[in-house]
This record gives C-alpha cells, sequence and structure tokens, in this order.
C-alpha cells in the first residue's frame, strides 16, 4: 500500500493533540482513518459515527478507533468533523446530529460529501467553519488527490488542520472559488475512471492484436503506472514529454495521428464539461430536497 512508503512524523505530531469524528464510516472514511492510524494518530483521537455493525466492528479491529452508531455525546468533545456519508443521507444525519450532540456543531467541519455546498452544511448543522473536499477513490491506496475548498469563517489554522487529516489520504490542492470544486469534480474525482477507461482500451487493442488478454493488462497497467512516475519525477510538461518519446515518422506519431483525426482532445474536453455540469446540477438537486 501507498501509505508504508511515506513516513509523516510531521502530521503525527500535530493530529495528536486533538479528536476528530467521523459522521459515516464506509469506504472513504475507512481510507481516510487508515491513513491517519498509518501516520501513527492516536487511535483514541478517532471516533467513528457509523450505523452498521459489520463496518462498525471492522473499523475497530482493523484500525483500534472508538465507535458508535448513533452521533452521541462523544461528539460534543471532537474539534474537527469529517462526514463522509453518501450526500442524500446527509440531512438526516446532521438532523441526528443536532438532537444529540448539537455542540459538536463548534467543531471544524470537513465535508468530503460530493455535491454538498458549504452552505447546505452552515445551515443544517448550524456549523460556522466548512472546509469541503472533493477527493478521489486512489485515496483507498493512499494515492489519492483531493481538491479543496474552505469558507471565510475558515482561518490559517483550520484550513492546516483539514489539510493534516486529507493528507492521510494523499496530496491536497486548494481553489479559492466553492464553484471550482465542479472543475476538480470533473479532472480529479471522475478522472481514475478516465484513466481506467484509456486502460480497458488499450487491453482491448492489444488483444485485438494478438496478445493474450494476460499480457496485455501486465503491459497497460504498467505502462499508465509508469508514464505517471515519469510525469511526477520529470519537471517537463505532459505535452513536452509525449513530443519527446513521438518521432517524426515513427510508432508513436502513426498512433497519435488516428487519436488526432477523430479529435479524442475535442471529445475529452466536451466529456470535462459535461462532469462538471453535472456535479453543480447534483449539487443544485441537492440543495432543492434538503
Ligand atoms: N468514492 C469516491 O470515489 C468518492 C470520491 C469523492 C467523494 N466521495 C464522497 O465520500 C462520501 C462517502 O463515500 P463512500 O464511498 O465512502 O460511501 P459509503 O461507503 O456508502 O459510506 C457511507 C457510510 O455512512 C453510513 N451512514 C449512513 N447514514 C449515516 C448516518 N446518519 N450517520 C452516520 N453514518 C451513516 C453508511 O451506512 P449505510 O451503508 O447503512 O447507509 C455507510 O457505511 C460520499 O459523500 C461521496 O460523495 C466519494
Amino acid at each position: 500500500m501507498g501509505w508504508a512508503r511515506r513516513g509523516r512524523p510531521a502530521i503525527m505530531q500535530a493530529m495528536n493533540d486533538f479528536v476528530m469524528a467521523f459522521i459515516g464510516g464506509g469506504n472513504m472514511a475507512g481510507a481516510i482513518v487508515g491513513g491517519l492510524r498509518h501516520a501513527g494518530v492516536d487511535a483514541r483521537r478517532l471516533l467513528v459515527v457509523e450505523p452498521q455493525q459489520a463496518r462498525r466492528d471492522f473499523l475497530q479491529q482493523q484500525f483500534g478507533v472508538r465507535v458508535q452508531p448513533e452521533p452521541d455525546a462523544p461528539l460534543e468533545a471532537a474539534e474537527l468533523l469529517v462526514w463522509a456519508v453518501k450526500p442524500q443521507q446527509f440531512a438526516e444525519a446532521a438532523r441526528a446530529l443536532r438532537a444529540r450532540a448539537a455542540g459538536a456543531a463548534r467543531a471544524l467541519q470537513l465535508s468530503i460529501m460530493a455535491g454538498v455546498r458549504c452552505a447546505a452544511i452552515e445551515r443544517l448543522v448550524g456549523a460556522s467553519q466548512v472546509v469541503r473536499a472533493m477527493p478521489n477513490t486512489p485515496a483507498l491506496v493512499g494515492r489519492g488527490v483531493s481538491g479543496v475548498y474552505a469558507n471565510p469563517a475558515c482561518g490559517e489554522g483550520a484550513r492546516a488542520r483539514a489539510e493534516q487529516v486529507l493528507r492521510a489520504a494523499g496530496s491536497v490542492v486548494w481553489v479559492e472559488q466553492e464553484a471550482a470544486l465542479d472543475a476538480v469534480t470533473a479532472v480529479s474525482g471522475s478522472g481514475p475512471a478516465y484513466v481506467f477507461y484509456l486502460m480497458e482500451m488499450m487491453i482491448a487493442g492489444g488483444v485485438e492484436l494478438g496478445l493474450s488478454e494476460a499480457v496485455a493488462h501486465r503491459l497497460a497497467l504498467a505502462t499508465v503506472g509508469g508514464a505517471a512516475a515519469l510525469a511526477e519525477a520529470s519537471p517537463l510538461s505532459p505535452a513536452r514529454l509525449r513530443e519527446q518519446v513521438t518521432s517524426q515518422g515513427g510508432t508513436t506519431a502513426a498512433a497519435l495521428q488516428v487519436l488526432g483525426a477523430r479529435d479524442v482532445a475535442g471529445a475529452f474536453a466536451e466529456a470535462l464539461r459535461a462532469a462538471a455540469r453535472r456535479s453543480a446540477d447534483l449539487a443544485d438537486a441537492l440543495e432543492r430536497d434538503s
């Protein structure tokens, strides 16, 4: 797992002086909790509210954290609340929190829920400091990236705390406008699916050319992973790296010519616009329903 390769003594030190609670203990919460525990955060400082008994047992056994089925009094001690329920579960979860642990509204609220705007969290939780993040699924192996926005009530300290939590699941990129999270969703939130799609197409293309599925699969995955590692390590832009491997009249040029003729770049731009529009529409719909 990616976590093992990364030492985070600074996170550990900073995180061990406050209590944080997760509302919802599903996949994403599990990934962040796992990352925090790997970084050395004390299990006693982590509390998870999760209705499913099996999931609570898993989190407790795997990470040693405190778990509870309802948002009860212990949550009042939390200085940071991570909202990790499904967007459509948020209104109900916020109502339960206000009924049973209203003091938790004083905490910094960090939401990873897609399409729930800061205003909705301020209103339904009765909170003032809200940080909204859009992570992605490589968080499950500690290699996610989160686009993050903080509402104006958050000072430097609140932003730093939210970032420490999110870094347990990967890297963090701040945006200054909340609306930019729709674009973040289009690029990195939905992004892993585009890369998986690319892998699928490379595998299918390899099989059509006579490779076995297993060989094509290994080649495609190693190529995507290797190219990403090279792009990360290199000072050159992806466009320059692409040009470097495209010699005139060569094999790569032949392939890229076909992609250009089919306007794959245009299709991609349109796909990202569709994702961003859908993200904004979903947020509007949630706002109408809550
Ligand atoms: N997965 C992604 O790629 C991704 C990327 C970016 C953002 N997100 C966001 O991350 C959030 C969590 O996603 P996920 O994939 O981790 O979902 P998930 O696995 O379904 O986790 C949500 C968990 O919260 C529990 N829950 C439901 N109502 C609750 C309540 N009132 N109080 C406490 N817990 C409650 C759910 O239990 P039940 O199963 O019994 O309902 C479930 O175990 C979502 O808002 C999603 O938009 C996900």
